[in-house]
């Protein structure tokens, strides 16, 4: 697949995404390394499906988290998640990014390809501000995609998140809606 001419869709799972869903995760390859979180080849029913998809509209209801499907135009092929998580308004209007991908889409440019599309949908639809990703020190292809994005590397927190039964070091990248060129309309919260 030529990464220029990748076409990424993103937009919210329905029920009638269950099929693409399913395929995909048949067709992941074993476990790649130990941030391949999105493999899972147990419970495919249609019902564990409803139930992602019933979290997911409460988690965009609550305002805590928005989760987009990145989907392949041309072939319609389900390939992971990005979302905004941890969505915080008052006079930050920040969220911390998330991505994922089932392993046999990897090294194709599409995680790039789908945040650089959902950094629009972050700071114009969602109105956020700010979006910062923590990478794990040694997650070598999401360093790398948080490079190819521009994303500022602001430093490393230490200790900052218990995985795995242990607590991790990030490194913190952050990107704002004025580094894409767009100009933040939202509301921030007066009189602070
Ligand atoms: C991180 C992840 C989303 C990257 O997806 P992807 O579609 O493979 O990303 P891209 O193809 O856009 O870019 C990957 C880059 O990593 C590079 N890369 C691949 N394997 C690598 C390795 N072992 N060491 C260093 N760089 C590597 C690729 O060369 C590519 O850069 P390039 O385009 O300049 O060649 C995917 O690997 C994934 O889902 N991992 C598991 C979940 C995860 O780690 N999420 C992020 C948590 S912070």
């Amino acid at each position: 697949m030529r990464k220029d001419s990748l076409q990424i869709e993103l937009r919210v799972l329905t029920s009638s995404d269950y099929s693409a869903w399913k395929i995909a995760h048949l067709n992941q390859n074993d476990p790649l390394n130990k941030w391949d979180r999105a493999h899972r080849k147990e419970d495919l029913s249609k019902t564990a499906f409803n139930k992602i998809l019933k979290s997911q509209k409460a988690a965009r209801d609550s305002e805590k988290n928005y989760t987009y499907g990145i989907f392949l135009k041309k072939t319609g092929e389900f390939c992971g998640y990005v979302m905004a998580m941890d969505i915080v308004r008052g006079i930050t209007q920040t969220a911390f990014l998330g991505y994922t991908l089932l392993n046999q889409f990897w090294g194709k440019g599409i995680a790039t390809a789908a945040i650089q599309k959902f950094f629009k949908v972050a700071f114009k639809e969602l109105e956020l501000h700010r979006l910062q990703a923590g990478i794990e020190p040694h997650n070598k292809r999401s360093l790398a995609v948080a490079r190819k994005l521009k994303m500022r590397r602001e430093g490393i927190s230490k200790r900052v998140v218990y995985l795995r039964g242990e607590w991790q070091d990030l490194v913190q990248f952050a990107i704002t809606s004025e580094d894409c060129g767009i100009k933040w309309k939202g509301k921030a919260k007066k009189n602070y």
